[in-house]
């Protein structure tokens, strides 16, 4: 009997037209634009893989939500409909909603970072970490050493190495140490994810040392999703109940709700302690407004609260995993090297090895990112040096432990075809890959987080 195909459990009722350009002309374009991909207009790009983050597509009950928002400044309908359905998901009491995730790092680590803490975790996203060092405190990246070999295929290399994370738990101490974090999945080493094995054992090792745990849970359901496809005890496991266990003994947890949230913008911090709630709300009244909306309009809210529950099911999940994966497989035919297992929301593909002629000083994943902008109009991120950026202390380029062109797929966005398109693109630029010689050196760049406005020029 012939097999159905898989098939995404969506179609489409609004489309976005897609503008092509020459390839003359784009390459004129990012030379005019300092070689950085952030500077382009979005017209002028033909698949945008820059980001998961804000860019996917709602569905008709999330708009219809859009219609149906409440916009009163205090206690909106909309509100109540959110925390409802936090409460439900992830069982915690208390939310504050903020405009995004890095306003939730700011209230949070405001309320509890001080100056010289330390805080352990596995590999903090750029934020998290410039939100950290901002206060003069310091992120400490225990994830398991795997996580830095892109062709070991351990299935959870987003896990925090225990003995590592003792370690600097002695090291520091406990009053040094507000909170360990635990990002799921984690970006910084391509979308990996967490076992709920090393969930437990990082709360129990916190607990023993009375240290609160908190989690980054931008990419959460895609975390639960490969805790039932990966972790043979929770084959049979809901997602749903995967995430209950998942959250069980966490203190704190905080989302940027455009990744699996399925909104265009948003976020919260939620929680089970009522003095820190209270703490927390006079940031939030300073820097993003009442309680009941902290920064989102009660529309967005509204979606926000639909958006969650869509983000969790099964069919949904199983979909969007599948087309990162077929992105993934058909990188692989193509001889690019790319981090391995394929996570959850992006690929990441090994630029130091693509271009090994292109020294680390000379950014290669940028390098890469650049050319597969002129080669086909593809837009990526470079998550390596450039984000690395410098040393608060000597003012000199950290090396990355990775150098990777990371291609992040929006939700419900893209079809297979525009996945095909990718992978002949990047495997045009690898073809022709001896005739890149050189990489890039920095024009301008600024104080912190530098590869937003760098701009740089042909070494
Ligand atoms: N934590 C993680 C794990 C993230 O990936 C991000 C954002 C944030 C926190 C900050 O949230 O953007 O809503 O303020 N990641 C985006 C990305 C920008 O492209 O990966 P935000």
């Amino acid at each position: 009997m012939v097999q159905l195909p898989h098939i995404p459990p969506y179609k489409t009722k609004v489309v976005e037209p897609v503008y092509f350009r020459s390839r003359q002309e784009r390459q004129a374009k990012i030379e005019e634009v300092h070689y950085n991909l952030f500077n382009l207009h979005s017209d002028w790009v033909i698949v945008d893989l820059m980001t998961d983050s804000g860019t996917g597509a709602m569905s008709e009950y999330q708009w219809s939500e859009i219609m149906l928002g409440d916009e009163s400044y205090a206690g909106s309908e909309s509100y109540f409909k959110l925390i409802r359905s936090v409460q439900d998901i992830m069982g915690f009491e208390y939310v504050a909603p903020t405009h995004q995730g890095r306003a939730a790092e700011n209230i949070l680590f405001s309320t509890v970072v001080n100056s010289g803490d330390v805080i352990p975790g596995n590999a903090h996203f750029d934020t998290t970490k410039g939100h950290i060092e901002f206060r003069k405190a310091h992120a400490i990246d225990c994830t398991v050493q795997k996580a830095y070999n892109t062709e070991d295929t351990f299935p959870f290399k987003g896990n925090l190495d225990q003995e590592k994370l003792e370690k600097v738990i002695i090291e520091y101490g406990r009053e040094k140490i507000p909170f360990i974090n635990i990002t799921v999945t984690c970006n910084t080493v391509g979308g990996q994810p967490v076992s709920l094995q090393n969930i437990k054992d990082t709360c129990s090792l916190a607990k023993k040392y009375d240290i609160p745990v908190y989690m980054d849970i931008a990419r959460y359901a895609e975390n639960a999703y490969f805790i039932k496809t990966r972790e043979k005890l929770y084959t049979d496991w809901s997602i749903q109940a995967i995430i209950t266990e998942m959250f069980k003994d966490v203190d704190v947890v905080w989302m940027s709700a455009k990744k699996d949230g399925l909104v265009n913008i948003g976020g919260f911090i939620a929680l089970r302690d009522a003095a820190l709630y209270e703490k927390l709300g006079q940031f939030t009244i300073i820097y993003e407004g009442f309680l009941t909306y902290g920064g989102m309009s009660g529309r967005a809210m509204g979606a926000l609260a639909v958006g969650l529950k869509e983000g969790i099911e099964y069919d949904y999940l199983h979909d969007r995993i599948k087309q990162v994966q077929y992105l993934g497989s058909k990188l692989k035919e193509y001889g690019i090297p790319i981090q391995e297992p394929i996570g959850g929301h992006a690929l990441y593909i090994d630029a130091a090895k693509m271009l090994p002629q292109i020294p680390i000083t000379q950014y290669p994943a940028q390098v890469l990112g650049v050319e597969a902008y002129i080669e086909g109009g593809v837009r990526g991120v470079e998550i390596g040096t450039l984000l690395a950026d410098r040393d608060p202390k000597t003012g000199k380029d950290r090396s990355a432990k990775l150098e990777l062109l990371r291609l992040a797929l929006p939700r419900r966005v893209y079809s297979m075809p525009h996945m095909d398109y990718v992978a002949a693109t990047i495997a045009r630029v690898n073809d022709r890959k001896e005739e890149i010689k050189k990489g890039f050196k920095i024009k301008r760049q600024a104080e912190i987080l530098r590869h937003f406005t760098v701009e740089l020029e042909r070494a």
